[in-house]
């Protein structure tokens, strides 16, 4: 196992004290530290915890101008021994060099960045929220940093980590469209990676959904917008007579961790999942002859939260009440003690950092 030498600089004036943990925007507060290091001549170096602040950056970074950017969302909580606990970190670790690659940029050993996040948490382990919902929100991200105006891949790459003190994503459920003209990703395309240009190129219909009184998208394949993908911020899931629907992660849907967890946990518990295409048309019959049971997205960031209703062409679909809905809230529950080493069941998702 690679122990990581990393640097370390610790901040002489903690902003620990100025945050309302009960208050906190979503992405918008910063704990006091992060992880960086650089690529350039063939390798990772620099491996530093330094206090969060501004990078230098470069008007000519290649990053900024032809989108070699890729990042990764996890999280952390406090056990009942108040250990931090990380949630399945090495799997994060995969996608983010599966991103790397499709975007022919350098892959990081995964044993570094769990060596250089562990230091970290440890060191802004009062950050982690002790609130029921809250947790510390981690951002891993890759960045290409060569000065050059010409569209080719970089030779130099900055790796930051940071973290976010969190509560809730969403506050309520959420009212989503079915996207029928713009798409996410195609075959071929980046839509399996967390590439940043895939979140790009959402936020016009995103913004427009908006304008017609939705949350987000359900994003449809880029054919025929016939079958369901993903949405916005998180992979779907529907249940139709008491069954688990979930499209299959590929080429065109995020590989989800939480996704791939509560498709084993529900399996787990007996509920019955089918990795399927659906199409939307499936749905809206399901949601005509009363068997549509539950909507419901699942994430890093939104855990799973519930889908109020949804529109197609200018139609609006409605769901039952969320307090019905026994098997999300059931899976939600679940999902959330493991992840704060409350229940034993799949202790390989889990690292604790001591
Ligand atoms: C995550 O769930 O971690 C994501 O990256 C989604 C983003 C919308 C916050």
């Amino acid at each position: 196992m690679v122990k990581t030498k990393i640097k370390i600089n610790k901040t002489k004036s903690s902003r620990l004290n100025d945050v309302n943990f009960d208050n906190i925007q979503f992405g918008r507060v910063f704990s006091d530290h992060m992880f960086v290091a650089d690529y350039a001549d063939g390798e990772w170096k620099n491996f530093e915890i330094l206090p969060f602040q501004n990078l230098d950056y470069n008007p000519a970074f290649n990053s900024l101008h032809y989108g070699q950017s890729v990042f990764e969302g996890m999280k952390a909580h406090l056990d009942s021994d108040n250990n931090v606990v990380l949630f399945r970190p090495m799997d994060n670790f995969a996608r983010l060099n599966r991103s790397c690659e499709r975007l022919c940029m350098a892959t990081i050993d995964p044993q570094i960045m769990l060596d250089g996040l562990s230091e970290l948490v440890k060191i802004d382990k009062e950050w982690i929220p002790k609130t029921e919902e809250g947790a510390l929100y981690i951002r891993p991200f890759i960045f290409a940093t060569d000065q050059y105006i010409g569209v080719a891949p970089s030779e130099t790459y900055k790796m930051v980590i940071f973290t976010c003190p969190v509560n809730k994503y969403y506050d309520t459920a959420v009212k989503v469209k079915v996207e029928d003209v713009y798409s996410r990703a195609a075959s071929g395309g980046t839509g399996f990676a967390k590439a940043a240009g895939n979140y790009a190129a959402s936020l016009l219909p995103a913004k427009i959904a908006k304008e017609e009184g939705y949350d987000q998208l359900i994003w449809t394949d880029s054919i025929e917008h016939k079958y369901i993908e993903e949405s916005g911020t998180m992979n779907l899931m529907v249940i139709i007579d008491g069954k688990i629907i979930t499209p299959p992660a590929g080429e065109t849907i995020l590989g989800g961790i939480t996704r791939k967890s509560v498709i084993d946990i529900a399996r787990d518990l007996g509920y019955p999942v089918e990795v399927r295409q659906i199409s939307v048309d499936e749905v809206i019959e399901a949601q005509q002859n009363g068997t549509l049971e539950d909507m419901f997205g699942t994430g890093t960031a939104v855990t799973i939260t519930h889908i109020s209703g949804f529109g197609r062409s200018g139609v609006d679909y409605n769901l039952p009440p969320v307090s019905e809905r026994k098997i999300s809230s059931h899976l939600k529950n679940e999902l959330e003690a493991i992840k704060r080493n409350k229940k034993d069941t799949y202790p390989e998702w889990l690292v604790i950092v001591k």
